[in-house]
């Protein structure tokens, strides 16, 4: 791979110690850098290059890195303090690309904007004025962390604003779900083995389950949440991008528009609400105080940043159908929520009924992926009680990619995204009529839940408000 550069602005934020950072020294450690690239971290706080690296050293030191390793990544940091608002610093982050890659032929510059939402177009604009769009000198490229938008008028702006300077291929709006290897191989599982292939379809599946259960609550995002809930939070995009691989037709071709032409499809055949199909369709909710007797949890309301009468939704429960040929009558039960029981993110197929089964009691089929905690597939069967008679019991295959964790390296959802926007692999990247498909299906539920703001309590550690189970087709084992 070419020589570049990647600046990060939001250098001194809480995403790139968490998770850009961790995700760019296990690309190093794997050899999947190049060996000239240099990080520029820039944010507005001032530091020399010498203390961000002290800084990301302290900010990383829970990781236990190799003491070597570590000092040699830092050796490829540097740092810009500016103040993003002003269009007249961004000079300074010029002169330090030219100051530190003065001897590369090439100025491949990988952008990435981990910095509030207000800022996107900022950024860009002063960059572009700079001419840090222009790629007669080597590529850039944009990598714009979500919420893309606010909502469907603010993402159709955004779009413009920003095709005002860059192209859409350079755009690499990110969504790190689609770099969890267990949501890619929702597709390989499903088109490598024509077995799935020919039962993926309302013929033989009666319903599908997608769950997104956090144990955790808002944490200290309160002021972040509070005005987005989980409509904008995960339902807008981790969850409908998650749908839409498991659910779109084949792609003309494994590659960047094939596989997000057959995702934009998909998301535009979802059926959109109305307010009569909302009353029926969908609940909501917002955890409340609870303790055990080692915990006391506080409820949302109580959190920092959180407003004493907010309506904001932590909990989601949702049926939707997609009205195209394969999918019409097999309807989907969402689950999203915070504060419940366990960290669960995972897809359920539930296949329908022998009709004409042999045998009595006989469980109805089902295919599990579980994207986390663990990456893992499991396919429930019938087999034959041992003993007297033919009685049928439940049997499973499962598959666990932690099986080939010792000898195959499993990327970070961000590592595996960084390294193909390095690359300029895009299948993984939101389209910006992808964008726009998905906020027009979230759209009326926002409109819908503005107006009727019922949103019920539920107590920390319980799977959701009581009104949910009516809904949801399954409910989990409480
Ligand atoms: C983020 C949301 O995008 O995804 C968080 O903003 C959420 O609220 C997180 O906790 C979930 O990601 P993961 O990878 O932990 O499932």
């Amino acid at each position: 791979m070419s020589k570049y550069t990647l600046v990060i602005f939001g250098a001194s934020g809480d995403l790139t110690k968490r998770l850009l950072m961790p995700s760019l020294i296990s690309l190093y450690k794997t050899n999947k850098l190049a060996e000239k690239f240099t990080i520029i971290g820039v944010s507005r706080t001032k530091f020399s290059d010498e203390e961000y690296r002290e800084k990301l050293k302290n900010d990383l030191a829970n990781n236990k890195y190799d003491e070597k390793l570590l000092n040699n990544f830092l050796s490829h940091i540097y740092y810009q303090p500016i103040d993003t608002a002003d269009p007249e610093d961004y000079s300074l982050v010029n002169i330090k690309l030219k100051s530190i890659n003065k001897n590369l032929d090439k100025n491949n510059i990988l952008f990435y904007l981990s910095t509030p939402p207000i800022l996107y177009k900022t950024i860009v604009k002063n960059l572009s004025s700079v001419g840090l769009n222009q790629e007669k000198d080597g590529w850039k490229r944009f990598i714009i962390e979500k919420p893309f938008g606010y909502d469907l008028s603010s993402a159709i702006d955004l779009n413009k604003e920003l095709a005002k300077d860059l192209n859409e291929d350079q755009i690499y709006r990110i969504d790190h779900y689609l770099g969890k290897e267990a949501v890619q191989n929702l597709i390989v599982t499903r088109f490598a083995n024509p077995i799935f292939e020919t039962i993926w379809d309302n013929k033989h599946i009666d319903y599908i389950e997608i769950t997104s259960a956090e144990s955790i609550g808002v944490e200290k995002r309160g002021g972040y949440y509070d005005n987005a809930g989980a409509m904008r939070d995960m339902l807008q995009n981790h969850i409908l991008q998650t749908l839409a691989i498991f659910t779109m037709e084949a792609p003309q071709k494994m590659d960047a528009n094939g596989i997000r032409d057959q995702i934009t499809a998909l998301i535009k055949n979802i059926k959109i609400f109305n307010e009569k199909d909302l009353n029926t369709n969908l609940v909501l909710g917002q955890y409340s105080e609870n303790s055990n007797n080692d915990q006391k949890l506080p409820g949302y309301l109580d959190e920092e940043g959180i407003a004493k009468d907010s309506k904001t939704e932590t909990f989601i429960a949702l049926k939707l159908n997609i009205q195209n040929k394969r999918w019409s009558d097999t309807p989907i039960y969402i689950r999203i929520g915070k504060r419940l029981p366990k960290k669960l993110a995972e897809i359920t197929i539930h296949f329908k009924e022998n009709q004409n089964s042999l045998f009595k009691n006989s469980a109805r089929n089902s295919l599990i992926f579980e994207i986390q905690p663990d990456a893992s597939l499991s396919f429930k069967f019938n087999l034959k009680e041992p003993g007297e008679g033919f009685n049928t019991r439940e049997g499973c295959l499962d598959f666990a990619y932690s099986s080939i964790e010792k000898t195959t390296h499993l990327m970070l959802g961000y590592e595996r995204l960084i390294f193909d926007a390095l690359k300029g692999d895009a299948t993984l990247f939101t389209r910006s009529d992808t964008i726009e498909a998905c906020w027009s299906f979230v759209q009326p539920i926002i409109d819908y839940k503005n107006n009727n703001p019922k949103v019920y309590q539920y107590p920390c550690w319980s799977w959701g408000p009581k009104e949910s189970d009516n809904l949801l087709k399954t409910i989990i084992e409480r």
